[in-house]
């Protein structure tokens, strides 16, 4: 396994290699990894001859004042991770590298980024797809994976590969969870044994939801109350948002005429963490013939 600074060296690496590789499987991250991470590694290495894996903190989608500076690292057990999974690159380029003097080329996705996330962290997903669209220019994968645990930020980036015509499959992982439930983030740090204990009002609201779907229940309005009421039972948590969206458009639904998507942003204490679940309505009983 290699780790690799610059741009001219990365492709230089991957030319290199790009005989004996049938497909190229990308994973692109901010580091600090854990069993999240690693489950798309994993994924990465079973589907693909060559992973390539990048792990840098990208400042054009942290806002101003956001937690860029404190966005925890640790490059060493983070390239112990890597190679454990099998990967066989890793790029950790600068900022510099990646936006030299005089960058002036940003990719957006609308629609889809005007919501839950998006409304709140503005320029976010601007910063996102930039960088994922200068990542994937510089690996040239076949295949490229993304969690399910950043449900609107994986439906972007399959927008924008189909919207500008990238020749890149865009895999979606499930969400890997800690035995209580709480959904793995490198975020997770920045909690005090207290907050970690109240974190788990999180998946605890999400499941309330889709308990309520799986008795019958299909109003928004009602799910929507059902989360509310369960995080403000926790006193160190703070609802940001709840949106039930389908999971393709993005759009906020009223009823759930098919399935749906849930969601969620809490802060515990200063930590903010997001979340969601599928809601899948039962098939209404058939009709009685008898
Ligand atoms: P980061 O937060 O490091 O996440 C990298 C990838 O790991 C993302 O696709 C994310 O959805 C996935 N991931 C994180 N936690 C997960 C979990 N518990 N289960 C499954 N997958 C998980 O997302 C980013 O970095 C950045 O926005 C990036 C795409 C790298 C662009 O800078």
């Amino acid at each position: 396994m290699e780790t690799l600074t610059t741009v001219a060296e990365l492709r230089e690496a991957i030319r290199a290699r790009r005989l004996n590789a049938k497909r190229i499987g990308f994973v692109p991250t901010m580091g600090f990894l854990h069993a999240g991470h690693e489950a798309l590694m994993r994924r990465a290495c079973d589907e693909c001859e060559l992973v390539v894996v990048s792990i840098f903190v990208n400042p054009t989608q942290f806002g101003p004042n956001e937690d860029l500076a404190k966005y925890p690292r640790d490059l060493a057990r983070d390239q112990a991770l890597c190679e454990r999974a099998g990967v066989e690159l890793i790029f950790h380029p600068e900022p510099q590298e990646l936006y030299p003097r005089g960058a002036n080329t940003w990719v957006e996705v609308e629609g889809l980024a005007d919501i839950a996330c998006g409304a709140r962290r503005p320029g976010h997903f601007r910063g996102v797809c930039t960088v994922c669209a200068k990542l994937f220019n510089i690996v040239w994968p076949d295949r490229a994976y993304f969690g399910e645990k950043d449900f609107q930020q994986l439906q972007i980036i399959k927008r924008m590969v189909r919207d500008l015509f990238m020749p890149i499959t865009i895999v979606g992982v499930p969400t890997v969870r800690e035995p209580d439930g709480l959904a793995m983030s490198s975020r997770n740090a920045y909690l005090s044994p207290t907050e970690r204990q109240a974190a788990r009002v999180v998946p605890r609201a999400l499941q309330a939801a889709v308990e309520l779907v799986e008795h019958g229940e299909l109003e928004v309005a009602n799910l929507v109350e059902a989360i509310e009421k369960t995080v403000a039972a926790q006193p160190l948590a703070r609802l940001q948002y709840i949106e039930i969206v389908d999971p393709e458009t993005l759009t906020p639904l009223r009823v759930l005429t098919r399935d749906a998507r849930a969601l969620l942003a809490v802060y515990i204490g200063q930590t903010r963490l997001i979340d969601n679940v599928a809601l899948i309505p039962k098939a209404p009983p058939p009709p009685n013939l008898g």
